[in-house]
């Protein structure tokens, strides 16, 4: 890696780089309202380089209950851990502002983000049966969760 990544928590000031990495990046991109509102009511980070974003995420968190809402690597930097970074160092974050376990939901055809989570240490608790829309009508989304801290060996 040539330069060096920050890990930054995010505002509603970076909402366009935040919709510029999500409209590039995601293949189901959230609606604009929804970054908005995430980056005003949520916990949203980000590897910042420079002045661009190369990867964000969004958490909510109730009570001691963590749910990640969503995470995107810049299409052009997958593959070098920058996801698993940014999960690990917004764990962390959450756990030490009270997080005890972080849950998540994902489409059964997302075998990237299905692994890096279980190379987190995340496991498969259920299926939500046709919770996404998706190109072929309706997808089943998994539902995962870790206790907090993660142990990353
Ligand atoms: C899912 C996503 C965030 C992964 O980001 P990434 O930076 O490429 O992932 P990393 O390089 O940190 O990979 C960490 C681990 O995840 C797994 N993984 C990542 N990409 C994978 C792939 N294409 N195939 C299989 N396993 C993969 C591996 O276990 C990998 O560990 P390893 O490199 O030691 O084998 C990225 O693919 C993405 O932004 N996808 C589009 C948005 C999305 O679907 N988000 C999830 C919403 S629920």
């Amino acid at each position: 890696m040539s330069k060096t990544l920050d890990f930054v928590e995010l505002r509603s000031v970076d909402l366009p780089a935040c919709l510029m990495l999500s409209r590039h990046s995601d293949p189901y991109p959230w609606r604009d309202e929804n970054w908005r509102r995430s980056l005003r009511d949520d916990y949203c980070f980000a590897l910042r380089e420079g002045s661009g974003l190369i990867a964000i995420a969004a958490f909510s968190l109730v009570l001691d209950e963590l749910s990640l809402l969503n995470i995107i690597v810049s299409d052009k930097q997958r593959g070098r851990g920058l996801g698993r970074q940014l999960l690990c160092d917004g764990l962390e974050w959450m756990q030490q502002i009270g997080a005890q376990r972080c849950l998540l939901e994902v489409r059964e055809s997302n075998v990237p983000a299905r692994a890096l989570y279980r190379a987190l240490g995340f496991t498969e608790d259920g299926i939500r049966k046709n919770y996404y829309p998706s190109a072929n009508g309706r997808e089943d989304a998994i539902l995962m969760s870790t206790p907090l801290p993660l142990y990353t060996g």
